[in-house]
């Protein structure tokens, strides 16, 4: 797998990085004992060297952006290799966009995203292969039957992740299966399988991927409540039966001072099970239009994410849902909120940015 155990390791190679492009050498403001912590704002030490230095690695997901043409476009993908070490696709690898007709894949778009992973030194969450939304028509409107949708679960299953092996080291397997009282919701595939989809699909992505880091990934199980118990049991009960699994993603879509207390307790459960822990759709959305006050409090709520991935040995990864206001789902989904990212619609760096600078560096 091309993700290893990055915690501890890295420093030297950070700082020689800094130097280097400082044009410095050994005197380029090194102390003989500490790690070398660059000043926030300087645009030639990424937030993904800092994330190496902390033992995690900072992501972003990204494809409209992506694809933007003109000084956008570039300033988008020039942001996005810089600063970040993973890249999720927000929609390329979602059933709709992968398998628009029974026989018909498109892998293009999401090959594109690979591509530019792959020349930029990142590696790729895989998002997602089950979910209730973004199904094509065919699947949803095709009144099929528990075996046919079995068999289009399995063979989707096989044939996306048979395409990416090698080169998406983490699948979010199954996307939001549970109410928030922790029941299974109703869904496709909960509706027309029961809840032994879950496991099939598991079971499915192993088959056609021994390598892979298989996720189960939800909302609002970023802290201990009756979702992420039910989830909890959900994993433990897998690994009891040999269910493969390897960890759980907290999407982490926060409202301003929305953080549960429990995030660092929480992740800590879950690596006791030998699972690890992605943080995989941040985002801190706040009533628009933001103020210099709700900006900093936002700040403040990333570097409390980002603090708490670094100090709880089981999470990998912080991964933010896009990187620019320009470019997130917020508004469009949350009417009266936005700005949720730690870059403006401009392209500026905004106080969320530092303060994951500072998180990352230990501040
Ligand atoms: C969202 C994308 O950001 C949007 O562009 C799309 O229109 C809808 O899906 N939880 C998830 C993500 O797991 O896949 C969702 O992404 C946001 C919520």
């Amino acid at each position: 797998m091309p993700f290893g155990p990055y915690r501890g390791g890295g420093l030297a190679l950070a700082a020689v990085a800094w130097l280097a492009a400082c044009g410095g050498g050994a005197d380029g403001g090194s102390s003989a004992t500490g790690p070398i912590i660059p000043p926030v704002d300087t645009d030639t030490f990424p937030l993904r060297a800092l994330a190496q230095q902390a033992g995690i690695r900072i992501g972003s997901a990204g494809d409209r952006g992506f694809r933007w043409t003109g000084s956008d476009g570039s300033s988008f993908r020039s942001i996005l290799s810089r600063e970040f070490s993973v890249l999720t696709p927000e929609n390329d690898m979602k059933f709709d966009h992968l398998h628009p007709a029974p026989t018909t894949y498109y892998f293009a778009g999401a090959d594109s995203l690979v591509a530019f992973a792959q020349q930029n030194q990142m590696v790729v969450r895989g998002h997602t292969l089950v979910w209730h939304q973004q199904l094509p028509r065919w699947i949803t409107s095709g009144g099929f039957g528990a075996d046919e949708a079995w068999q289009q679960l399995s063979d989707h299953i096989a044939t996306v992740v048979s395409h990416f092996k090698g080169k998406v080291f983490a699948w979010d397997v199954v996307n939001e299966a549970l109410n928030d009282d922790g029941s299974l919701r109703s869904g496709y595939w909960f509706d027309h399988i029961g809840r032994s989809y879950i496991e099939l699909a598991f079971r499915a992505a192993r088959a056609a991927d021994p390598n892979v880091a298989l996720f189960y990934n939800d909302y609002n199980i970023e802290g201990i409540g009756p979702k992420s118990d039910s989830v909890y049991a959900m994993v433990k009960d897998f690994l009891v039966r040999g269910v493969p699994i390897n960890g759980v993603g907290f999407q982490a879509h926060f409202t301003l001072n929305g953080l549960p207390s429990t995030l660092g307790a929480n992740i800590a459960r879950f690596a006791a099970l030998g699972l690890k822990v992605h943080i995989t759709e941040l985002d801190v959305r706040v009533p628009v239009p933001s103020s210099n006050a709700s900006l900093a409090s936002q700040a403040q709520n990333y570097h409390d994410v980002v603090a708490a991935c670094i100090q709880n040995k089981g999470c990998e990864l912080v991964t933010t849902w896009g990187f620019t206001d320009k470019d997130s789902w917020v508004p469009s989904t949350f009417p009266g909120q936005g700005d949720a990212l730690p870059w403006d619609s401009f392209f500026q760096r905004k106080p969320a940015y530092r303060s994951i600078y500072n998180a990352l560096a230990g501040r």
